[in-house]
C-alpha cells in the first residue's frame, strides 16, 4: 500500500518512520510522498518528496490512501475543518499502526489513525477516525477515542475514559479511569487529570485545573 501524508515535520515524519518499520517486516508499505501547502511539489522531504498542495489531493493514483497527523494543541477546530473540508472519502483513509504497539485484538480502529511505536492500546478499546497515539502512550481497557483526538507520548488513559471528538493530550498525562474529557478541550503536559474536562476547557497541573474555557 502506498500512503501519501498530509504535512511533514512531526507527527508526518513519526508516521513516514513507522511506514518504514512497517515495510521492513515485510508487509508492501510504502510512503508515496507528502502534501503539503508551504513547500514546492518536488522539494525533498524526510527521504520523499512534495507531491501536490492539500486540495489537489484528488490528482494523486486512487491507489494511495492517506494519513493526516496534523494534531496541535489549541487548533483542532481549525484543522478538523481544514481535514474535513478537502472531501476525502472514507475509505482513502489508512490506518498507520507502529509494528512495535501492542493493540490488543479486540480494539476497534478507525481509518487516517496513527499508533507510535510502544503505544499500547488495550482490549475493548475504540479509536476514531484520525486519532494519534504517539510513542510509549497508554490508552487501556474499554477506553473509546473520539475521531482527531490526540494523546500524546508517555501519557495514560485510564480504563473507561471516554475522550470526545478533537479532544487532545499533552505527553506525559495521566487521566484517572472513567474520566470524560470534551470535545476539543486540551490536557496540559504532565497533568493528572482526576475529574471530567468539560468541552473547549483547557486544564494543567496535578491535580488538573481549568485554565481556560473559549470556544
Ligand atoms: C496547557 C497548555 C495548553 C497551557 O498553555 P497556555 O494557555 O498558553 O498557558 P500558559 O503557558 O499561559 O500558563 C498559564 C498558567 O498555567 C500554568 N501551566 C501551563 N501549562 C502547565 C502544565 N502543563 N502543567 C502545570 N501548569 C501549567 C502556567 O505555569 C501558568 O500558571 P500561572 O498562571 O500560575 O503563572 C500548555 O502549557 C500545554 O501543555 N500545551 C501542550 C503542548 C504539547 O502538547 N506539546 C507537545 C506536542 S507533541
Amino acid at each position: 500500500m502506498k500512503i501519501a501524508i498530509f504535512g511533514g515535520r512531526g507527527s508526518g515524519e513519526d508516521a513516514a518512520q513507522s511506514v518504514a518499520r512497517i515495510a521492513a517486516g515485510g508487509t508492501a508499505f510504502e510512503v508515496a510522498g507528502y502534501l503539503n501547502d508551504m513547500l514546492a511539489p518536488g522539494t525533498p522531504l524526510l527521504g520523499g518528496r512534495v507531491l501536490c498542495r492539500f486540495e489537489e489531493w484528488m490528482t494523486l493514483k486512487e491507489d494511495i490512501r492517506f494519513v493526516a497527523p496534523l494534531h496541535k494543541a489549541g487548533h483542532m477546530q481549525a484543522r478538523v475543518a481544514r481535514i474535513e473540508g478537502l472531501g476525502v472519502p472514507r475509505e482513502r483513509w489508512a490506518a498507520v499502526l507502529d509494528p512495535n504497539a501492542a493493540i490488543a485484538s479486540s480494539a476497534k480502529i478507525g481509518g487516517g489513525a496513527v499508533l507510535g511505536p510502544f503505544a499500547v492500546v488495550g482490549p475493548g478499546t475504540t479509536l476514531g477516525m484520525h486519532t494519534v497515539v504517539r510513542a510509549q502512550a497508554q490508552v487501556s481497557h474499554d477506553v473509546t477515542l473520539g475521531d482527531f483526538v490526540f494523546v500524546g507520548g508517555g501519557s495514560v488513559v485510564s480504563g473507561y475514559c471516554k475522550l470526545h471528538a478533537g479532544a487532545y493530550v499533552g505527553p506525559g498525562a495521566v487521566l484517572r479511569d472513567s474520566i470524560t474529557v470534551g470535545r476539543f478541550a486540551v490536557v496540559g503536559v504532565g497533568a493528572v487529570v482526576v475529574a471530567d474536562v468539560p468541552d473547549f476547557a483547557v486544564v494543567a497541573g496535578n491535580p488538573a485545573r481549568l485554565l481556560s474555557q473559549d470556544k
